[in-house]
């Protein structure tokens, strides 16, 4: 597979396209950025650790039923992924209260959310991706009521799949965050499931393995991750 222009840079990852006109190449950078990108730092392996990460992830929630658009890895840090068409929302559902809704509802740090929550953001850094509902997507058009009821599915379905895998290695899956895209008329899991976007804590601890050692400064950002992977099974060779 031959590498083209990139086709967009994120905070974290670069696409690229690719000489397939359905592919892109997802490339995990070292590139670490918290609150809007107004804290950014490279990490030594970090991208390496995320794009082995995810093609694990990617690989269960598939074997699970769950659509995803991740192909094959290419690289230590490259992966190909099927080139979807993206719906401007975020999809997060909390089994543990921390983060904006800790902030938000004033709800106390580590209680459990049961049943889970599940909200909708909207994926604009300019206005700090502000919460949204289904009537806001109805409305703007931004997904299709189908499309929604999809993306709700998919969201608990991975939770499920998850919240099992993560709780078999000790850990706890706190909360994350999920993207998707339209590819051949049908709803797809796209972007990336890391420790850059989901809270994992350790079952026994509470200690965090995530990005919010980052964003809170703990330190030991990507030791964690490995950690993680390492408890997973995840081969960083
Ligand atoms: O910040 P908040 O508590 O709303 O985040 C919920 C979950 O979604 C966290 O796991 C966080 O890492 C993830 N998230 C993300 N990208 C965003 C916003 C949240 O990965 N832009």
């Amino acid at each position: 597979m031959e590498k083209k222009s990139e086709l967009y840079a994120g905070k974290a990852k670069s696409v690229y396209n690719t000489d397939e006109a359905d592919k892109l190449i997802l490339q995990f950078r070292d590139d670490t950025s918290a609150f809007d990108g107004e804290k950014i730092e490279q990490l030594a392996r970090k991208g390496m650790v995320n794009n082995k990460f995810n093609a694990f992830i990617m690989q269960k929630l598939e074997e699970a039923g769950v659509p995803t658009h991740f192909e094959r890895l290419l690289s230590d840090t490259e992966s190909v992924v099927k080139k979807l068409e993206m719906l401007p929302v975020e999809c997060v559902v909390r089994n543990i209260a921390a983060g904006s809704i800790v902030r938000r509802l004033g709800v106390e740090e580590g209680i459990d959310l049961d049943p889970p929550t599940f909200e909708f953001f909207l994926k604009d850094d300019a206005r700090h991706d502000p919460m949204i509902n289904e009537y806001h997507i109805r409305t703007f058009g931004w997904a299709t009521e189908a499309e929604i009821e999809q993306m709700k599915a998919l969201t608990f379905r991975v939770n499920e799949v998850l919240k099992a895998l993560f709780c078999d290695a000790g850990l706890l899956l706190v909360d994350y965050k999920l993207e998707y895209g339209r590819f051949e008329g049908r709803i797809i899991l796209g972007d990336e499931f890391t420790p850059d976007g989901c809270r994992l804590w350790d079952a026994q601890t509470r200690d965090k393995l995530d990005k919010d050692r980052f964003r809170q400064g703990i330190g030991g950002v990507v030791e964690a991750y490995e950690a993680v992977a390492r408890r997973l099974g995840v081969s960083l060779d």
